[in-house]
């Protein structure tokens, strides 16, 4: 079976015409454009076929898609930088299409094997090395999905899935600190769900009081445990890090917090520079007592689109906590400056996790 998955050929078609023209890659927000072309793999009878490349254009799917009947999809985030040699650089790779396949057997589903994730997204990534922006003025987002494409609306584990990879460039997802407003009415996740793995789900359960934390005037909410609504989970779409009397504080990986590759990489980083950080349960109650003793100096969050961003103010309550402004915040920044570093190829790794690809 491995062998066979191994060998599996990726043909290539390519676009007549790119559409790249026009694109400013020093100037695209998030989510506004789509580079040329997609990786696409099927899964059915009992194997993985049929992997591809081609131009990036709507799907031809079945409406009874278990899919879009019950949320069977997971996806991963990374990305891809450009170096001053013109090498691509992929960061931690591997561990997406590690994580991917936890997701995906959490809902029942069968991922791709490793191989075949790393080979479709280095052709893709190769193929389209056009859209990512220029050094230092972003990245190109790489978004692979696993769903259902099985035909079926019987609620069952899929035997028919879609695995695609598909990339655009972007230059920055938060551009200012965020303001985020603690919600004690929804929970993100809880024990024994779905809050650890990128299953689509998540997003979209998510996304009420994402609405609300805006009509608010907030960006963003801060989730709290679903059982007590007393610590700290994440921050948005990101993991999230305070720092407190000089130590460095991270939501502890219980099951219900995303077990982030930018979390991880940064929590090494910090410690090899000398911060002790703990990887503990916060309280918000603690948060908010650091606060009034001025100990609270940083709260900042991170993820693959985010990378490491500022926390500019976090509202529980009657309270306010309004951070530092960020010219005061040594560690977020710092962490933030070596993390890029590393990932554009400006400074050396260490630590075996920068991928260099032709
Ligand atoms: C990422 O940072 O890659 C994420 O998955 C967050 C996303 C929803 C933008």
């Amino acid at each position: 079976m491995a062998t066979r998955l191994d060998l599996l050929p990726i043909g290539v078609t390519r676009v007549a015409q790119s559409r790249i023209s026009g694109v400013d890659l020093s100037n695209v927000p998030f989510s506004s454009v789509w580079s040329d072309h997609v990786f696409v793999a099927e899964y059915r009878n009992n194997a993985w076929t049929n992997a591809r490349i081609q131009p990036f254009a709507e799907l031809a799917l079945l409406p009874s898609v278990s899919a879009l009947q019950y949320g069977l999809s997971v996806f991963e985030g990374l990305k891809a930088h450009k170096t001053n040699d013109g090498s691509l650089l992929l960061f931690r790779p591997t561990e997406n299409a590690r994580r991917l396949q936890r997701s995906a057997a959490r809902l029942a589903m069968t991922a791709p094997p490793e191989s075949l994730f790393l080979a479709g997204l280095r052709e893709l990534v190769t193929t389209d090395r056009a859209w990512i922006p220029p050094v230092d003025q972003g990245a190109l987002y790489i978004r692979p999905v696993l769903f259902s494409t099985d035909p079926s609306v019987g609620v069952k584990p899929a035997d028919r899935l879609q695995f695609l990879i598909f990339t655009f460039p972007f230059n920055a997802y938060y551009t200012a600190p965020v303001n985020v407003i603690v919600n004690e009415n929804y929970v993100r996740a809880f024990p024994g769900g779905t809050g650890d793995i990128k299953a689509c789900g998540n997003y979209a359960a998510a996304l009420l009081a994402d609405q609300h934390a805006r009509a608010a005037g907030y960006q963003s909410t801060m989730w709290l445990d679903a059982k007590e609504r007393r610590f700290v989970e994440e921050c948005g779409v990101m993991n999230v890090f305070f720092v407190i009397a000089g130590e460095v504080y991270t939501p502890a990986l219980t099951g219900t917090i995303l077990p982030g590759v930018t979390r991880d990489s940064v929590i090494r980083l910090l410690r090899d520079a000398g911060h002790v950080v703990r990887e503990e349960r916060v309280a918000i109650a603690d948060v908010v007592r650091a606060h009034q003793h001025g100990s609270l100096t940083e709260c900042f969050g991170t993820g693959t689109a985010a990378t490491v961003s500022h926390i500019g103010s976090i509202r529980y309550r009657d309270t306010l906590i309004e951070l530092p402004p960020v010219e005061r915040r040594t560690v977020g920044a710092a962490v933030r400056s070596q993390l890029v570093s590393l990932m554009t190829g400006a400074n050396a790794d260490a630590y075996g996790w920068v991928e260099r690809i032709r």
